[in-house]
């Protein structure tokens, strides 16, 4: 297939779909993902500009490329929209989806892993969400979506944020109020590349620093806001790893021993 024959598929497809922003377009049965250059009407804040979004989103890509392969591979760039290869299955569907059961805790393993060497590359992600890591069951690979995001309103190391929040998206799910395994093969994967105990050094710190935010942050549990409790079992889950278990969760019979958990309704 052309370069020319693509570019006429993705403008077909745009012209049919003019206000979707990311698109999947399959071709001779191979998949991929178009995004365009412009703004996703969400989140304004932090996606300011969605030229300066877009073109920084591609740059970083391109730099992460050279260095590890959990990257998005892009086949086409215009000044207009990105086409990237399909990378196969959102976390957020893997761990809630039947046909990845098998393969769950492996992939959650290996995306904890794969943040882990990007952050030893010295680089990082910005929010490194459940819906913005993908896994590939036919190639075994993860890789990291969507790196227009930043966020600069707390002063933590910026790898360290991005354990911090992938830990955090996590405890947004369903699943992690009863179950958090999958969360701890996630740490297993980061914490097994040496150099990742910086980053746990770091939001320890930051944590302590910011204890009396983190003691409001838990009293706020009783409102059931989904956010605001997973903050609260992010914190506590940094508690719970300690150097004497090499800072690996601690085992539990069942997951009855959730940290502070508030049960009842959440509100997203
Ligand atoms: N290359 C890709 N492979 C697989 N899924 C993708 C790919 N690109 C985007 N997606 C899917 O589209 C969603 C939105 O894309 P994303 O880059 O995260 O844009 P947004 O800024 O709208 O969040 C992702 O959460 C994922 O489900
Ligand atoms: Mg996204």
């Amino acid at each position: 297939m052309t370069q020319l024959f693509l570019s006429n598929a993705v403008q077909q497809l745009i012209q049919q779909h003019p206000e979707k922003r990311v698109l999947p377009l399959t071709i001779d049965g191979k998949k991929y993902y178009i995004k365009r250059r412009m703004s996703n009407g969400r989140n304004r804040f932090a996606k300011t500009n969605s030229s300066t979004a877009f073109w920084c989103e591609v740059y970083k890509i391109m730099v992460v490329r050279q260095y590890a392969s959990f990257v998005p591979n892009i086949v086409l760039l215009s000044e207009d929209y990105v086409v990237m290869d399909a990378a196969g299955k959102t976390l957020q569907g893997v761990a809630k989806e039947k046909p990845w059961l098998q393969v769950r805790d492996h992939a959650f393993e290996e995306a904890g892993r794969s943040l882990a060497l990007l952050h030893k590359a010295g680089l990082h992600h910005g929010r490194p969400a459940l819906r913005d890591i993908a896994y590939d069951m036919d190639t075994d690979a993860i890789t990291l979506l969507d790196w227009e995001n930043e966020k600069t309103f707390v002063s933590m190391d910026t790898k360290a944020l991005d354990i911090f929040l992938f830990i955090h998206s996590c405890f947004r799910e369903k699943w992690a109020a009863k179950d958090r395994h999958l969360i701890d093969a996630a740490w297993k994967g980061y914490i097994s590349v040496p150099e990742s105990t910086a980053q746990l050094d770091s939001i320890r710190q930051f944590i302590h620093i910011h204890r009396h935010l983190f003691h409001l942050i838990h009293s706020l549990c009783r409102f059931h806001w989904k956010d605001v409790t997973a903050v609260d079992r992010t914190r506590a889950y940094f508690d719970s790893l300690t150097s004497e278990t090499d800072y690996l969760p601690p085992r539990r019979d069942g997951d009855t021993d959730l940290p502070a958990a508030p049960s009842g309704r959440e509100h997203a």
